[in-house]
């Protein structure tokens, strides 16, 4: 059993790690700030259960702090790092970019320090399929990497390349892995699935960016933990790895499918395409089926299904 630290363990993803995990028997350290990001409310909700446990540490503090971060490695021993915290999202990273830069290069850059000093067995790196930028499809972990779209785009590419180096400079195991837009229960509220359904459930007119042609890898919660487990036991020296469901949905095709679920109508406003939004995202996962028996289980009408549901019993 190991002791895991997961940054960014109160939102999203982060949180149904920490769940995994401590379901599985290890000890969880999350450290959080509960950023504004959205409403830290709901982060604080999405920890309750966690909170349950008592080989739970909830540490509130900043991935920037170094003296923090060198008294959380003082105090006890810990395994893995699982590097989730970030400012995630294309669209707000066009307002704010140097505070994209500041969390989620110098921040990912003062845990690598901090790691250097103290062995782990494993440090795991939340990056993003949004690296691919317009590249042609399917994705894959051997294509060159071109101009990015975005600045959290840039941002992510940022935070691989110091794992690499760091990797490679002091033999720190690292996984960096891109995943392709999750979601489930407890998604982001501004990512368009949680939008869309809370908009439809109101009466009011959903954003249409581009003309309903563009398409998603759209990946579940279960599964993208389900890759993360896998490459915490991955022995490795740098490695990144696409966790995709392999099969992009066009967004028009999205809205039927809440609809049907929902049983409510999409009111729909077309807008023009967003700077920053590429038209497809769609892994190729051979490599993470190959290397970390990665096996996405849940398709979009069924996951879907279980959205709406999660939603509509917690909507209040
Ligand atoms: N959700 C997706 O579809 C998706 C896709 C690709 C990559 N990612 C990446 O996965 C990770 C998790 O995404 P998410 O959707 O769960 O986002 P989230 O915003 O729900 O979770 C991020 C958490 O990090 C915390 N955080 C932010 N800055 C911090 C800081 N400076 N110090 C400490 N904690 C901080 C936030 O409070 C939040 O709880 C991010 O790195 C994101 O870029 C997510």
């Amino acid at each position: 059993m190991k002791t895991v630290l997961v940054t960014g363990g109160s939102g999203f993803i982060g949180s149904h790690l920490c769940e995994r995990l401590l379901e599985t028997g290890h000890t969880v350290i999350n450290l959080d700030n509960f950023n504004d990001f959205y409403d830290p409310l709901i982060k604080r909700r999405n920890i309750a259960n966690a909170l349950s446990y008592k080989n739970y540490t909830l540490i509130e503090g900043d991935i920037r702090d170094t003296s923090l971060l060198e008294q959380l490695f003082k105090n006890r021993p810990i395994d893995v790092v699982v590097h989730l915290a970030a400012l995630a999202g294309v669209r707000k990273s066009l307002e704010n970019p140097l505070e994209y830069i500041d969390v989620n290069v110098k921040g990912t850059t003062n845990l690598l320090e901090i790691v250097k000093k103290n062995s782990v067995d494993k440090f795991v790196f939340a990056s993003s399929s949004s690296v691919y930028g317009i590249n042609s499809t399917p994705f894959r972990e051997s294509d060159s990497l071109p101009v990015q779209e975005s600045p959290y785009a840039a941002s992510k590419m940022a935070g691989e390349q110091f794992c690499r180096a760091y990797s490679h400079l002091y033999g720190i195991p690292i996984a960096a892995l891109r995943f392709f837009t999750v979601y489930g229960p407890r998604q982001r509220p501004e990512m368009a699935i949680h939008n869309f359904t809370r908009l439809m459930d109101e009466g009011k007119e959903i954003p249409v960016f581009g003309d309903g042609k563009s398409a998603r890898d759209y990946t579940y919660i279960s599964d993208i933990i389900d890759g993360i487990m896998a490459a915490i036991k991955l022995k490795c020296s740098f490695e990144a790895f696409n966790l995709g469901n392999s099969s992009p949905v066009k967004l028009s095709q999205l809205i039927n499918i809440i609809e049907q679920k929902s049983g409510k109508m999409a009111l729909k406003r077309f807008m023009p395409t967003q700077k920053g939004d590429v038209a497809i995202t769609w892994a190729d996962i051979s490599k993470s089926e190959r290397m970390l028996g990665y096996k996405p289980k849940i398709g979009i009408e069924e996951g879907i299904d279980r959205f709406v549901k999660w939603y509509n019993n917690h909507k209040s």
